[in-house]
């Protein structure tokens, strides 16, 4: 469609940048040979102490153990709200688009303040102290970051659970990350339906009696079940008590969130997140890889659900005193223009969005786009997963008229920001790199053995330096953390991804090596979707695996087979499809099920799922030694009867 070009940033971003090529050159250099020195100016010009820290850092990458700004206080809401108080009490810290465009809400700093403190006040009326968890399944409105920053500024730990998510996969997270209060709405609404937020609620809430309270914010008025003494409204509870809060001081390594994903195996992990050096790392990276400019209208079109939405909706921007736009609904609802005809109607300078979202809307032409100014745009991100470079070109040409340079965004719920990516006015652009790393980051590539690969290489992507936003346990189970994380190559953290350098020291991320999919920017684990599969009665084993998909970048195929008392239908087939929704979430519903009569597996009983993803990917000419298969003649049964992806 459009020449791959390399994009020179001196063209593409005509204005003052925060950095040049060399600026980026000596604070890079800096923050690897004077780490110390880097990170202390840092965290003095980002980030407000109660207390001063007596040590910058101390890690032992064998055992994942990493601490920052050691004996250091702070609270995370005094520096996204109070501290911001002085200078701009007026300004608007939320700009948020309703689902129906008509809805608009502006919310100032001063007002941030006032709806955080009532709503603090309210947890701690409720018995929620410093450390408790409290658990929040909230649609796309501001309440969602009030929750989060009352959490915050009385030390809570939350713990936020994407909306999207079953009532069933609801419950596992309240459990396991033992939370007694959940804050919710009624309703939430996205491209003109409701969803029923409180009733998934009180289904989960059906397992989990330790539950004592639920706050939920009215946010459609729809009839719901209403529990006398658990279930409070959030207007009445936040009326009835006071707008004065202090907050609490924490500790710099204290809990202050767990987010859950996906790994190869097992159920969700709860990543944990501690205070100071999480949100020094997603302010320091909001500035630079956005090229944060006082005054400017920013936009991030995550779920707060997810990590995306945590670091770079409400804390990195927030805690910059940056005026963050949230938006309820979807990118074509009313219609194809709908992100556009919000960045004139608020005069967004920066959009960071999905490749998946990138390609939905390039499917639907130009014209949508056209049709609208975009004058106030300047800077355009991508996150969640490789970009490929068709849908790079369409961002930066159509999107941004040729005159916004792309950042490209990888990191994970794990790092807590971005590691790898350009900065817009120093890194020259190569349309499907993340580019260079950040400040403090040293990635490196490995082979299979554990080699360092140098040079121009494809491997296994690692980390081989602690950073201050570097996930610190999985909730409840350290073993499993340092299993996952810090076990397969010794002394660094295994990130799950490949990725080839160029010979510019670029780094290209090939996606992940080990059993995660990526649905549109959603990670699920191939296990989760198989438990959900061999729950249903005429399921008796599965196996799941990705193939490639023009919008959502993977799409899950799944092989079952079927009990032998059970009859294989086109009828049974949707069946398990809302099985799967019904289990894990709308997301995680296979777009493909084989009925399978075997299973490919070693001598030892392993699936052999390279088999499988190379059947799914129609790559049949490269399926590899299928001679250790305890039966080969299965293999050639479901290449016989493969599924048409068309
Ligand atoms: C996985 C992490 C990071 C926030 C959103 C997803 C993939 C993420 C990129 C990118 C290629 C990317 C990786 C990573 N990924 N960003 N710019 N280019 N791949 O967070 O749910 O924890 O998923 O998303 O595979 O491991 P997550």
């Amino acid at each position: 469609m459009y020449e791959i070009e390399q994009h020179k940033v001196s063209e593409a971003a005509r204005r003052d940048t925060h950095l040049d090529a060399d600026g980026y050159e000596r604070l890079y250099r800096q923050s690897i040979e004077q780490p110390d020195t880097f990170w202390a100016e840092q965290a003095t010009r980002f980030v407000d102490w109660m207390q001063p820290w007596s040590k910058i850092h101390e890690s032992n990458m064998d055992k994942g153990e990493a601490a920052w700004f050691i004996d250091g206080k702070l609270n995370v809401s005094a520096n996204c709200i109070d501290r911001h108080l002085a200078k701009r009490a007026d300004q608007t810290a939320i700009i948020w688009e309703g689902d129906d465009p008509s809805e608009d809400r502006h919310i100032s700093y001063r007002e941030l303040h006032q709806q955080v403190c009532r709503l603090a006040n309210v947890l701690k009326a409720r018995g929620v102290k410093k450390g408790d968890r409290v658990c929040l399944y909230m649609p796309m409105i501001p309440e969602a970051a009030f929750a989060m920053l009352a959490c915050t500024r009385i030390g809570a730990v939350h713990s936020v659970v994407f909306g999207g998510f079953s009532p069933d996969a609801l419950r596992d997270r309240i459990q396991n990350a033992e939370c007694r209060v959940v804050i919710t709405a009624d309703e939430g609404v996205r491209g003109g339906k409701s969803i029923p937020l409180k009733q998934n609620v009180d289904k989960a809430l059906a397992d989990c009696p330790d539950v004592h309270t639920v706050v939920t914010v009215k946010r459609t008025g729809a009839d719901i079940p209403w529990h006398e003494h658990r279930d409070v409204w959030c207007h009445e509870a936040c009326a009835a008590v006071s707008d004065v809060c202090e907050p609490e001081p924490m500790d710099s390594e204290d809990p202050l969130f767990i987010l859950y994903t996906s790994g190869s195996t097992g159920k969700p992990k709860g990543v944990l997140h501690t205070t100071g050096g999480y949100l020094l790392s997603t302010a320091l990276t909001h500035h630079y890889v956005f090229d944060y400019h006082e005054g400017e209208v920013y936009w991030c079109t995550a779920d707060v659900g997810w990590v995306t939405g945590h670091s770079y909706i409400v804390y990195g921007p927030l805690c910059n005193g940056a005026t963050t736009l949230m938006f309820e609904g979807v990118p074509t609802y009313p219609n194809a223009s709908r992100c556009w005809d919000i960045v004139d109607k608020h005069k967004v300078n920066i959009f960071y969005t999905a490749p998946t979202a990138i390609r939905a809307l390039m499917a639907l032409g130009d014209e949508p786009v056209k049709s609208t100014s975009r004058a106030s745009l300047r800077l355009l991100g991508s996150v969640g997963e490789p970009i490929n470079p068709e849908a790079w070109e369409w961002y930066y040409h159509v999107v941004g008229d040729s005159r916004c340079p792309v950042v490209d965004t990888w990191w994970q719920t794990e790092t807590g920001s971005i590691l790898i990516a350009p900065l817009p006015g120093a890194t020259d652009l190569k349309p499907g790199s993340a580019t260079r790393p950040f400040f403090g980051v040293e990635p490196a590539l490995y082979d299979n053995d554990g080699n360092e690969l140098h040079g121009v290489a494809d491997g296994n992507l690692v980390i081989k330096r602690s950073w201050p936003s570097q996930i610190r346990t999985v909730y409840g189970d350290n073993q499993r953390f340092i299993d996952t994380y810090f076990s397969t190559y010794k002394g660094v953290y295994f990130t799950g991804d490949g990725a080839r350098r160029d010979e510019d020291g670029y780094y290209w991320i090939t996606g992940r090596v080990d059993d995660v999919l990526n649905i549109s920017g959603h990670r699920i684990g191939t296990a989760e979707v198989e438990s959900a599969l061999v729950l249903h009665d005429a399921v008796a084993e599965a196996a799941v695996v990705g193939c490639p998909h023009d919008i959502k970048g993977q799409a899950i195929y799944a092989y079952v087979m079927p009990m032998h008392n059970a009859t294989p239908s086109d009828e049974l087939l949707a069946d398990l499809k809302v099985y799967v929704s019904e289990q894990v979430g709308a997301f995680a519903k296979p777009d493909f099920i084989q009925w399978a009569p075997g299973l490919p597996k070693t001598r030892s009983g392993k699936i052999m799922r390279r088999i499988l993803r190379k059947i799914a990917c129609d790559e049949l000419d490269t399926l590899g030694d299928t001679s250790t298969l305890s039966d080969p003649t299965v293999v050639d049964e479901l290449i016989e009867h493969r599924l048409n992806r068309g």
